[in-house]
């Protein structure tokens, strides 16, 4: 008998995602038929400006939108195989337990205001790597320290309101890789650090996902950290993917005219940290109102009359790598 073996299924599949936000007053799709996948020990970073969708793509799939946000979803994300959107809130429950760990962007939604710090850290820590609590303890205090908190046995004492911004945000990191996840979702976790800081959670990061082989998707408005860790890099306009594609083919090679706009201040790969977006001219459009033809044509310096009439969806990018794609059709056929 011939027997086929089966690749392991990658850790995050993301196909034709879309999501529907529903509140009193309109409803506005921040999501549109998203589709990418993360390789096992692969780094995805995701970029763009502020309200393009980054959280609400990355929150939405593992039911952590804030609470009384009602969103309707469509498409499909697996995790290993295993379509999110189709899971039980239980079977969630256990996925983001030990499967996939996640850094929120505000460090207090991840945190119980009236309870310790240190009870939070370890009564993860106890459920998902079946440590007693005398092992997590000393678990929890060694990954303070991994996330450079100081004097961690007494930070685990206090209520995160006693602790400062940047001394959450490294607890936050510390709950979201304490269950050794296969997959860990942060949303922009240097963002209240300073820079030394912030390059010691980047090498601890590398660090995990070396030595656990653990994929990351890490939202982030610094290029500093895409380059210092990521190997692709999605880049989200108003709800869509705009540019996809190896760090090497986007930063050097960047197709769209809005990726080229974000990265108009970084001169080269070796982009030190805390290299922020420069500010484009204008303002990303309301996803409140519809968007006829392109979204970025409007502030999009390349533009053409037939850039109004529909939105693009990603296309290959000529002379460059399979997986590099843009959604933009002037630009890619100019190349050719
Ligand atoms: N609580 C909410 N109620 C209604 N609409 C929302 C809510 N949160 C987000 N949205 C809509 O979803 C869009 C995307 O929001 P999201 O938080 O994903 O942006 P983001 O890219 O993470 O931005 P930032 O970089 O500021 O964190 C917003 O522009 C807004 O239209
Ligand atoms: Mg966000």
């Amino acid at each position: 008998m011939i027997r086929t073996t089966h690749p392991a299924p990658p850790p995050l599949e993301v196909d034709g995602f879309s999501v529907t936000l529903h509140t009193p007053n309109v409803s506005v799709r921040p999501v549109d038929r998203v589709t990418y996948s993360v390789e096992a020990g692969e780094v995805l970073a995701v970029v763009g400006e502020s309200g393009s969708g980054k959280t609400i793509l990355n929150m939405a799939p593992l039911d952590l939108l804030p609470v009384g946000v009602d969103a309707d979803m469509a498409g499909s994300v697996r995790f290993e195989g295993r379509d999110l959107l189709k899971m039980t809130a239980s079977e969630l429950e256990a996925v983001r337990g030990s499967g996939i760990g996640v850094v929120f962007q505000d460090p207090l939604s991840a945190l119980n205001p009236v309870r310790k710090v240190g009870r939070q850290l370890t009564e993860g820590i106890e459920r998902n790597l079946r440590l007693t609590p005398a092992q997590s303890e000393s678990r929890a205090a060694e990954l303070l320290a991994l996330v450079g908190l100081p004097d961690p046995k007494s930070r685990m004492q206090q209520y995160p309101h006693e602790l400062s911004g940047g001394q959450r945000q490294r607890v936050g990191i510390a709950m979201g890789i304490s269950g050794e996840p296969r997959l860990l979702i942060a949303d922009e976790p240097t963002t209240a650090l300073d820079v030394t800081v912030q390059a010691q959670i980047v090498e601890l990061l590398k660090d995990l996902q070396k030595r656990m082989g653990m994929a990351i998707v890490i939202i982030t408005h610094d290029f500093g950290v895409v380059s210092g860790l990521a190997d692709k890099v999605a880049v989200m306009y108003a709800g869509r993917l705009s540019e996809l594609g190896s760090v090497r083919d986007v930063l050097v090679g960047p197709a769209h005219p809005y990726t080229r706009g974000l990265l108009q201040s970084v001169p080269s790969l070796t982009v030190p940290m805390d290299t922020k977006f420069v500010g484009l001219p204008g303002q990303p459009p309301n996803l409140a109102h519809r968007i006829d033809g392109c979204a970025f044509a409007p502030r999009c310096a390349e533009v053409r009359a037939d850039c109004r009439g529909h939105r693009p969806g990603l296309l290959s990018v000529p002379r460059s790598s399979p997986g590099h794609l843009a959604a933009c059709p002037v630009v890619v056929n100019q190349n050719i």
